[in-house]
């Protein structure tokens, strides 16, 4: 991987900032993040996650006159019409996801329809200051837990139960999610992307 040593992830959202590090690290690539570079909130105004990562990635972008990193990603409940989607984060009351998660458990409880199918969703958007921009997605299907489990993680992790594990996001090590959840599939597809530009 020569031609990225250094990248800037727009976030602000340590557990993300976690999983991507854990990840991009062993591959000699060093991630600078939101934290670390004082970057400016971005309101998320778009209305799919495509368009909230590339507004981040873009914001940064411009401001540090490179190419950067954003994403946007969010669990998506089939029950109650695929929400919470892109307002995930700001569904939470004051983005406290303990009680976020309670209000999902209340709402789906309150549907009575017994189906619990939910999926997380991820893109990541990697921009250049003059707009361009290349987009990579991941998803994990899975279902809504009756109750929370674990303490690992972060967000919506210790209700979201992945297909094929009867274990909460919140009960897998850090690397063991990373191989099979959203934010992991959009990173994989990324980092082809970097490997094929190494081709070049
Ligand atoms: P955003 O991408 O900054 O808009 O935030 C999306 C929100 O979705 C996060 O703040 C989390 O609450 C939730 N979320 C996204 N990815 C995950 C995950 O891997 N585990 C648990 N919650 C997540």
């Amino acid at each position: 991987m020569q031609k990225y040593k250094e990248l800037i992830f727009a976030s602000h959202n340590k557990g993300k900032i976690a999983e991507i590090r854990e990840i991009l690290s062993p591959l000699g690539i060093k991630v600078l993040s939101g934290d670390d570079l004082k970057l400016p909130d971005v309101e998320e105004t778009g209305k799919t996650f495509e368009e909230n990562a590339y507004l981040k990635a873009l914001a940064a972008a411009k401001e540090q006159n490179i190419p950067c990193i954003a994403d946007d990603s969010g669990l998506c409940v089939d029950a109650i019409g695929g929400r919470p989607g892109v307002y995930t984060a700001r569904y939470a009351p004051n983005r406290d996801f303990d009680k976020g998660m309670d209000k999902l458990l209340e709402e789906l409880a309150a549907t009575k329809s017994g189906n619990r199918s939910a999926h997380f969703s991820c893109v990541i958007v990697l921009a250049c200051p003059d707009g361009r921009y290349k987009s990579f997605e991941g998803r994990v299907d899975g279902c809504i837990a009756s109750h929370k489990q674990g303490n690992a993680g972060f967000g919506y992790d210790p209700i979201f139960i992945p297909t094929g594990f009867n274990r909460s996001f919140a009960e897998f090590s850090g690397e063991e999610k990373n191989k099979i959840s959203h934010r992991g599939r959009a990173l994989q597809k990324f980092i082809s992307y970097l490997k094929d530009l190494d081709e070049v």
